[in-house]
């Protein structure tokens, strides 16, 4: 696995879904390539032949490949024990099982929000279908391309899965992760600023055993605009690694704390107006409880998130500018220290202090 990256960095990554394909390797990366290839080919993806592989950047748990075939691009994704993040963070190779199984539950739900698995493959890896021509909503955001209908549409599909394993014991035994869910977003992101925060430790530590406590509904856990490709049908999720039975607050809050963030980062109150389209839809789709419970919840674990995003073990990589952390730092400390519901904490959020 790490021999993989090592490859990755050595060929200059490549940009997510696009770009030029690389070259075939050299002979002494092809026992790597000859690993994967050997893979996807012992699940009858691939006949023989080199087909054209693809290293697709974007992630810091994962190898990522695009792989063509003579039936079309697929990815062939297998996770990697160690994340590549500054601090050191180990996180179990099961957690690849975990996004296969949520990528076909949201698809039993509605088949345009997630890519067709193809293939388990060892190692907690599988194949799945590119999907081709579709940008990362991310990368869409910062180019200035804010579609309010889109985010409106990805709070349906969260809202979506929510509802449809909402009480479902079948769900909750199909994802026993609660473990994982700990050591990847309850810790790093909530105890870990706990740690180095004496004042909001209190607040921060029950929000964090809230979020442990609650068997709601099947979590993604990563809904972020870098893991939703933007297709001709709508929102498509992806890196479901995280995926949890819990409290559906959370994926909720995760989305509208990048959304946010991006507010302050770019100064667009777009991103606002964004944030507000996702919880209005979301909100629409609540059926399993009554929906100020989860919008209240989702706001004290956005402002938890948002402080996270700043002060955690996984900052936000494009939050660099003093001016930019300051103002998220004293906005989240205050909701953290006085909780207001979601839909109140975006109208109120402020992306500058002038
Ligand atoms: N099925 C797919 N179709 C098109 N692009 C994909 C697909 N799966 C992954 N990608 C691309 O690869 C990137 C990384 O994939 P992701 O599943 O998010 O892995 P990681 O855990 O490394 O973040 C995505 O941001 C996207 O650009
Ligand atoms: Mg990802």
């Amino acid at each position: 696995m790490a021999d993989l990256s090592a490859e990755r960095k050595r060929l200059g990554g490549g940009a997510p879904g696009c770009g030029p394909l690389i070259p075939p390797l050299s002979e002494t990366a092809r026992p790597l390539r000859q690993q994967v290839f050997d893979r996807v080919r012992a699940a009858g993806l691939i006949g023989e032949g080199d087909p054209v592989l693809q290293p697709l950047t974007g992630g810091v748990s994962c190898d990522v490949w695009k792989v063509d075939t003579l039936t079309g691009p697929i990815v062939v994704k297998r996770p990697l024990e160690q994340l590549r993040v500054a601090a050191e963070w180990h996180a179990p190779v099961e957690r690849g099982t975990s996004e296969i199984r949520w990528l076909r539950r949201a698809r039993g739900v509605d088949a345009r929000m997630a890519p067709e698995v193809l293939a388990e493959l060892p190692g907690h890896g599988f194949a799945m279908r590119f999907l081709p021509g579709c940008p990362v909503w991310k990368d869409e955001l910062t180019a200035g391309r804010v579609d309010t209908g889109f985010a409106a549409a990805v709070g349906e599909r969260i809202a979506a899965v929510h509802a449809a394993s909402a009480n479902s014991a079948a769900d909750r035994d199909a994802f026993p992760n609660d473990a994982m869910f700990r050591a990847l977003r309850v810790d790093p992101f909530l105890l870990h600023v706990a740690r180095k925060d004496a004042e909001l430790a209190p607040a921060l530590e029950a929000l964090a055993d809230d979020l442990s406590a609650r068997k709601i509904a099947l979590v993604h856990g990563d809904v972020s605009p870098k893991n939703i490709l933007v297709s001709a049908d709508g929102p498509v999720f992806l890196d479901a690694e995280c995926a949890v039975y819990g409290d559906p607050a959370f994926d909720l809050a995760f989305c509208v704390t990048h959304l946010l963030l991006k507010a302050v980062w770019l100064d667009d109150a777009r991103m606002i107006a964004a944030a507000g389209a996702t919880i209005a839809a979301y909100r629409g789709g609540v059926d399993w409880e009554e929906p100020g419970s989860v919008l209240a919840r989702a706001g004290a674990l956005t402002a938890g998130l948002l402080l996270a995003r700043v002060e955690g073990k996984s900052p936000a990589p494009y939050l660099t500018d003093p001016d930019h952390k300051h103002i998220v730092r004293e906005q989240a400390r205050a909701r953290i220290a006085a909780p207001v519901a979601i839909d109140a904490l975006v109208t109120n959020w402020k992306r500058n202090f002038t």
